[in-house]
């Protein structure tokens, strides 16, 4: 069976970095691991009046985390911190009390920015964050991207070759934590 991962992208811009990065990430996975793209735009803002029956939407994605075996983050940062929607779709599953979704499953922090900070403060918010939600984090390689212009595709095609092996190295330590705990 493969692993069934759900790849939450921190931006709901059309022309995401970290769009592109999270595709380069699923290129560089073993086949046994069978990504799927968290749809978050069309997330109303969280209400707590609607957590007991919320919107379709978010029942949706509430099902795709359900069925997830691991979990990956890949974030821009907004102001020194993690993006609205990306703390949008965190709130809603986490809902209603006592039935968060998330706990329990095995995930990873990645992340990219056009500042050479390479969004390490959101990834630190969002660790703790995920770490209050029980989701288990892998602690190492950390991966702070300082994306310049062309350095990944649409299609995830990295143009580096020390990003591209960097990478493979996360990949390879995402894949065993996954393996282990997924
Ligand atoms: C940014 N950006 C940004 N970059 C950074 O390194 N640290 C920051 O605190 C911020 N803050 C910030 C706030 C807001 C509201 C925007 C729109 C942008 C720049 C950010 O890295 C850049 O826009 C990336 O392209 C965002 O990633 P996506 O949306 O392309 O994946």
């Amino acid at each position: 069976m493969p692993h069934k991962i759900a790849v939450v992208v921190g931006s709901i811009r059309k022309d995401s970095i970290n769009r592109k990065l999270a595709r380069a990430i699923i290129k560089l996975l073993p086949d046994s691991f069978a990504c799927e793209l968290v749809q978050i735009d069309d997330l109303p803002v969280f209400n707590q009046d609607h957590d007991q029956d919320p919107p379709a939407p978010v029942k949706r994605v509430k099902a795709q985390i359900a069925a997830a075996d691991g979990l990956l983050f890949v974030t821009p940062e907004h102001n020194r911190s993690l993006p609205t929607a990306l703390k949008n779709v965190l709130d809603w599953v986490s809902r209603p009390y006592g039935q968060n979704l998330w706990a329990g499953k095995p995930g990873a922090i990645l992340g990219a920015s056009v500042g050479s900070v390479g969004s390490a403060v959101a990834q630190a918010h969002l660790r703790s964050v995920l770490s209050y939600l029980d989701v288990r984090t892998l602690g190492q390689p950390e991966v702070y991207i300082y994306f310049t212009s062309n350095l990944i595709d649409d299609q995830g095609n990295i143009s580096n070759d020390g990003t591209r092996t960097f990478l493979a190295g996360f990949c390879k330590q995402y894949a065993a934590w996954i393996e282990k705990r997924g």
